[in-house]
């Protein structure tokens, strides 16, 4: 058995009812989403995909009490800001961004930046934190249509300061999307309290579902605003050659990843039964041990704050000398799974000054124990020692 500390790249293992409910789905159920003749079986996917939007809208803070139709399913986070980013910004338009995303939110930018859009890239601070007034400066320097960012970043492990980042975008009129990749179901979020026009969330993390399932919670109003940026089937106004504009299938075209669905429907049950509360509090307790242990091993270098105020238990090291690929190979041969190199994050790397050799990223997650976290401090004492 494996010790997991790379719970930032998916969550692992899954509660047993996730896997359970995906297994079910798939042998006892099955039928394809509104493309059947209303069998009993083609009601129960219908009512099972109703259920998660429903869940996730009160996970999530969806609108209108979270209204099912302003969910929408997506592949994963990444298809989630394409859609909306996509889907909304124009030439001429202003994005607001900040130097710890993702290539998920940099890439597509990066994209409509040659087509137009200006991308205003905030810089943050040592420990990968923006100063809200950096982007209050920024607005009142320019006029400013969209912020977007991550909340946590997979990196470090840094939660940005997004209350009052919402209450810019409130008075300047500005729409806030916000990549919750690392902290849907572990931080609680509710996308209506912020006024966000846009939440994207994956499945496979904090949410604990399968891979190949994320989402949007939209913002009825920007949900208007955007175009399309996939269009076909729905299953719904078959005798319609254009895309219909009712939510939820503007934005859904073609099958959906219905037992990602049910494993994700299970995981939020899980969740809830559970408390994000007191999973995010077993989460800062082992990331206190580990990170109280990293602090002994001789040659480390944080990247990133080495404090646990209110971050989530991710974090980037190196250590003087060595390799960060070389030593996540050699915990692999001791059976410690992390991840070295730049994480998808170039440009957070930069940020956190470990651009271009990267660093060892060690996240712990709720199934985790005390025992790996001690196994992982004692291997990486070992290959620290041994150069
Ligand atoms: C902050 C952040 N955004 C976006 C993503 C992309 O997630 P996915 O591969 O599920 O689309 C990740 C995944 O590591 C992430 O950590």
């Amino acid at each position: 058995m494996s010790t997991y500390m790379n719970n930032a790249a998916t969550s692992w293992p899954k509660p047993d009812p996730v896997p359970k409910a995906v297994f079910d789905f798939m042998v006892g159920r099955g039928a394809n989403l509104a493309r059947g003749a209303a069998s009993g079986r083609d009601l129960d996917t219908m009512d099972m995909v109703i259920e998660c939007r429903e869940w996730l809208g009160r996970t999530l803070g969806g609108y209108r009490d979270g209204d099912p139709r302003y969910i929408s399913f997506t592949a994963n986070i990444t298809e989630s800001l394409n859609v909306v980013l996509k889907g909304y910004l124009k030439p001429g338009m202003t994005v607001a961004t900040t130097s710890m995303e993702h290539n998920a939110v940099i890439r597509p930018l990066r994209r409509l930046e040659k087509k137009g859009v200006k991308v205003e890239v905030m810089g943050c601070d040592g420990c990968g934190k923006l100063d809200p007034d950096v982007f209050r400066a920024l607005c009142e320097s320019k006029k400013v249509d969209m912020l977007v960012m991550s909340h946590g970043s997979n990196l470090c492990g840094a939660v940005q300061d997004v209350d009052s980042l919402s209450r810019i975008c409130g008075e300047k009129d500005i729409h806030f999307v916000l990549d919750t990749a690392q902290t849907a179901g572990v931080i609680p979020i509710s996308a209506s309290k912020l006024g966000l026009a846009a939440l994207c969330f994956t499945g496979h993390k904090g949410l604990m579902g399968p891979q190949g399932i994320g989402g949007i919670v939209w913002k009825p109003s920007f949900a208007e605003l955007c175009e399309p940026f996939v269009e076909g089937g729905t299953g719904s106004f078959s005798h319609e050659e254009h895309q219909p504009e009712s939510m939820p299938d503007k934005f859904e075209s073609g099958t959906p990843n219905l037992p990602g669905i049910a494993g994700l429907l299970a995981a939020l049950k899980w969740i809830d039964e559970i408390g994000i509360d007191v999973i995010h509090k077993r989460e800062e307790e082992l990331g206190s041990r580990l990170l109280e242990g990293l602090k002994s091993v001789p040659g480390i270098v944080f990247h990133g704050s080495s404090e646990m105020d209110g971050r989530l238990p991710v974090f980037a090291v190196n250590f003087e000398g060595m390799d960060n690929g070389v030593i996540a190979g050699k915990l692999a041969d001791m059976g410690i799974e992390t991840r070295p190199g730049l994480h998808c994050a170039p440009l957070a790397h930069r940020t956190l000054g470990s651009f271009p050799q990267g660093a060892l990223r060690l996240s712990v997650g709720f199934f985790s124990t005390e025992e790996q976290v001690d196994m992982t401090l004692k291997a990486i004492k070992q290959v620290a020692e041994e150069g």
